[in-house]
């Protein structure tokens, strides 16, 4: 055999009579397969075409887990002739996400600008609270009814609420007017971007932060896109005809602002996820970790529209799936939740009006449960970057244009760096348990230079809602309740079959 060419159109070397197109699909069926053992990393043994396809039939997140456990820390797969390189081996991922970075920093291009968000987060504090009183209006009747329901359609509905009113400048009530037209097409934006499980896995494999315009059809595509078009030149031109004082402080006249601002700071700035996770309090102007970036140019009206989308896409799912896991993982352990009704109260008779600063300080035992809930349950548990060149990580090599894999999932259940992995405790996450973590064992939002840039926002929005909603409410476990949970991970990691509680008035 001497051709490895992986091009279909090749048939060098064949000597043993069989038919071009037999012998072009037999070599194109399989050819693709040899890399991963050329690497010297451990993968299940792939289908002819497929590739390790089969292995997924039971959802990305298990199969996820079971990689690392069967394969090792480093290991690999092949979806159809597209070799995967997974990783989560702590040191390992450092490499790839800081410290040669340069070489894996492939990136969607974003015109948000982190300094920017931090410094907008205390004036949307008020529209999210307003959002928030919408839904505990509705879980008021759900209290009223005693009867178990899914809180994961009303946290659906209020975090369409909360970007329509942060990103779109627009106010909705989703769960009592369906009929809205925001409400209608982001229903359809979401429809579009998990369809079904096939088209998902083709579409939005590997990048669970895909951006919408790459996946939706054309023409349907076009119509959403003129839909939220509009509406974001319907906002700008209302604010172009208001004072500044009268303009709502939201999302969307923070990226206005930014068009007339000179002097702003690239993304690669800052280690958000570092700084946000650091709880150090409220920082007029966070530190830069970096030098600053050149300045930016002014977002055009289609790239305002586009980062509207962006978090639309990347927020929605995310929060609903993140409050739900925390709402169940609270109701099937009451005196976890006992403990943070007491902190809430006492936060709640302090700042009886919430800011963003208080949120910053005063509420140790809601961070460990959020952050608890992120390590067990990571909505975003796998997400990926590519090596533009040849390289060498910590002795393994990687080919220029090889895709890797952070597995998030396989990591945060790690019993090496998790002892007992399966059991909700928040003591792993006090300030001294904290500083003992092992460095990249922890990655609920990324790492480095590309890593989330709504870390502020999202946990800003966990917990807010949690604060308004415990006010009021426990939550408690119900015959209805699966337990444990049962888990989908065709995009983001959510669960199977919505959240079944009851919800007690306090
Ligand atoms: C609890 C909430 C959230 C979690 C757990 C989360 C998690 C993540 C993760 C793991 C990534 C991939 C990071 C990486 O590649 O290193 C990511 C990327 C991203 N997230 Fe989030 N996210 C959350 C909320 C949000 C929100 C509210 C927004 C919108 C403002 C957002 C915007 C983004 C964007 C734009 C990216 C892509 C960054 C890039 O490619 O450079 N996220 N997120």
């Amino acid at each position: 055999m001497c051709c490895e060419c992986l091009d279909p159109g090749c048939g060098g070397g064949r000597d043993d009579g069989l038919a071009p197109s037999i012998w072009d699909s037999a070599v194109y069926s399989t050819s693709a397969f040899s890399r991963l053992e050329k690497l010297g990393i451990r993968h299940p043994k792939p289908s002819p075409f497929v590739g390790n396809l089969m292995f997924f039939r039971q959802g990305f997140w298990e199969s996820q887990l079971e990689l690392r456990e069967r394969y090792g820390r480093l290991c690999g797969y092949y979806l159809g002739r597209r070799m995967y390189v997974v990783i989560s081996e702590p040191d390992m991922i450092k490499q790839v996400l800081v410290e040669n970075f340069s070489n894996f920093s492939n990136r969607m291009a974003s015109g948000l600008e982190p300094k920017m968000v931090a410094d907008s987060l205390n004036e949307m504090t008020p529209l999210i609270s307003q959002a928030c009183e919408v839904l505990v209006a509705h879980l008021k009747r759900y209290a009223a009814s005693r009867d178990a329901f899914d809180i994961q359609r009303c946290y659906c509905c209020y975090t369409t609420d909360v970007v329509a009113s942060v990103a779109f400048g627009t106010q909705v009530d989703s769960r009592n007017a369906p009929e809205d037209p925001f409400v209608q097409h982001c229903q359809r934006a979401f429809a579009f971007c998990f369809p079904r499980p096939l088209l998902a896995l083709i579409l939005s494999f590997p990048s669970i932060m895909v951006p919408l315009a790459r996946i939706l059809p054309n023409k349907k595509r076009d119509e959403l896109n003129g839909f939220f078009n509009t509406l974001i030149r319907n906002a700008i031109a209302l604010r172009d005809q208001q004072a500044a004082e009268e303009r709502r402080r939201d999302f969307l006249q923070m990226v206005l602002d930014a068009q007339h601002s000179m002097s702003s700071v690239g993304v690669e700035g800052f280690d958000m996820v570092t700084e946000a996770l650091s709880s150090s309090g409220c920082t007029e102007d966070p530190p830069q970790r970096c030098r600053p970036m050149s300045t930016s140019k002014p977002l055009t009206v289609d790239e305002i529209v586009g980062q509207a989308f962006l978090f639309l896409v990347a927020g929605h799912e995310i929060i609903t799936n993140t409050l739900s896991f925390i709402t169940y993982l609270l109701a099937i352990h009451p005196d976890c939740q006992e403990r943070l009704l007491k902190e809430v109260d006492l936060f709640m008779e302090k700042h009886p009006a919430p800011e963003y600063c208080n949120l910053q300080e005063s509420l140790p035992y809601l961070d460990m449960v959020i952050a608890e809930t992120l390590r067990m349950y990571p909505p975003a548990f796998r997400f990926t970057r590519e090596a533009a060149q040849d390289c060498e990580v910590l002795g393994q090599r990687i080919p220029a244009g090889t895709v890797l894999e952070i597995a998030v999932g396989a990591l945060h259940h790690d019993p090496e760096h998790w002892p007992n992995p399966e059991t909700f405790d928040p003591e792993r996450f006090t300030a001294e348990a904290r500083r003992q973590q092992r460095p990249f064992t922890y990655l609920p939002f990324g790492a480095g230079p590309r890593s989330c840039l709504g870390v502020r926002l999202g946990l800003l929005v966990v917990k807010l809602t949690l604060l308004q909603v415990l006010h009021k409410f426990h939550f408690e476990a119900s015959p209805e309740t699966q337990v444990p949970l049962q888990l989908e991970s065709k995009s983001a990691l959510g669960p199977q079959n919505g959240v079944y509680i009851k919800i007690v008035s306090r």
